[in-house]
């Protein structure tokens, strides 16, 4: 099987495509012929090792695939070859196949396809946790989402829409703010590139504050941080939820904690992974939510663009230089 290979910490240059043997599962494990894999920003992380798991080298980048199992490990009854998958892995995932254990294997419904199914689980489940566990969304609050034409932003604004939430979209382009809007984003605006000046910020702040008719936003959802994080956190009204997602700016930024005391809000970290594994029967319930969500056609992936698996540098580079307007995606065949 083909498959992307990081033999040393580095940008996407330092990744090579080789042919490796084929995969065969523990007792606990399935092996999925890939169809799909997508793209997603921990993926330009892991290859720096500037990611929260460094994985030994050799290793496959790619955390998100779809396809069908090719074998099962002697303890696996719940899945057969043959079965329309979904397999997460922290790495791995941009190669002909993946190894993976049974737990993180998801089924997948007939109307689905690899390339939808390959950029559903890891932003649609991580901001359905953050906005349903961490956030506590009742309907009728208002949600901000920064970078809300990225793949976790844009599965943010149709879950929030979807849980009865007012949505202002904030990107850094009117394109990227249209997208928003036409997946279901109620107001949105554009956010000056950082680094951000204080006169900036405070019209950050300000401008969110405007749009809630100077009540201040229940909840933000943050993937960007850096200069953005602050102001989005001033703009918040009493009784808020500001959601640490991720760090897409750059800089992890530090908060005056003062503003939390003034605000009555609260700041809440997000980590959809470990909340996968410590919570599982919570994330099983919320996935299934999720599928009976897309049945329904209340939520569907934004697929950016699609790159068979040799282009995979043209792929990280469209997450890199921010020009992807929901998932991008890689195909293995
Ligand atoms: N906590 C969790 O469990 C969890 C799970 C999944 C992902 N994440 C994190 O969430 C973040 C977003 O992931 P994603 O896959 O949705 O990424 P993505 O599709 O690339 O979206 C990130 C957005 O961040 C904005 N951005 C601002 N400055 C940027 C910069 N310098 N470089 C790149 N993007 C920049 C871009 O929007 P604008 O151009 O509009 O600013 C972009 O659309 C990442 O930090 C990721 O690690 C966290």
């Amino acid at each position: 099987m083909r498959a992307i290979v990081s033999h040393a910490p580095g940008p996407v240059s330092t990744l090579t495509i080789e042919d490796l043997p084929d995969l065969h599962p523990g007792e606990n494990e399935v092996v999925i012929d890939v169809k799909a894999c997508g793209v997603n920003f921990p993926d330009l992380l892991i290859i720096e090792d500037k990611y929260q798991f460094k994985p030994e080298r050799p290793f496959t980048p790619g955390n998100e695939t779809a396809g069908i199992v090719r074998e099962v490990g002697s303890a696996v009854t719940e899945l057969q070859a043959g079965d329309r998958v979904i397999g997460m892995k922290t790495w791995g995932g941009f190669a002909g196949q993946l190894c993976t254990d049974v737990s993180s294997v998801f089924p997948i419904p007939d109307s689905m396809d690899f390339p939808t199914a390959a950029g559903f689980l890891l932003t649609y489940a991580t901001s359905y946790h953050a906005l349903k566990d961490r956030a506590h969304l009742q309907p009728g609050e208002t949600v901000c989402v920064l970078g809300a034409a990225g793949g976790v932003g844009l599965a943010t604004v149709e879950l929030a829409k979807a849980m009865g939430a007012t949505v202002i979209a904030a990107a850094s382009s009117d394109d990227k703010v249209a997208v928003a809007k036409e997946h279901g984003a109620d107001e949105g605006f554009v956010y000056p590139r950082a680094p951000l000046d204080k006169e900036q910020q405070k019209a950050l702040s300000q401008q969110i504050k405007d749009l809630t008719k100077g009540r201040g936003v229940d909840v933000i959802y943050d993937p960007v941080g850096g200069d953005y994080a602050e102001p989005a956190l001033r703009s918040m009204a009493w009784n808020g939820r500001y959601l640490v997602i991720g760090f897409a700016s750059g800089p992890i930024p530090k908060i005056p904690l003062n503003l939390t005391l003034l605000k009555g809000c609260s700041i809440v970290g997000v980590f959809w992974g470990a909340f996968s594994k410590i919570e599982s029967a919570k994330e099983q319930q919320n996935i299934r939510e999720l599928m009976d969500m897309f049945e329904a056609g209340k939520i569907k992936t934004r697929i950016s663009a699609m790159y068979p698996l040799e282009d995979f540098a043209t792929a990280m580079d469209d997450i890199a230089q921010r020009r992807a307007t929901g998932k991008v995606i890689l195909l293995t065949e």
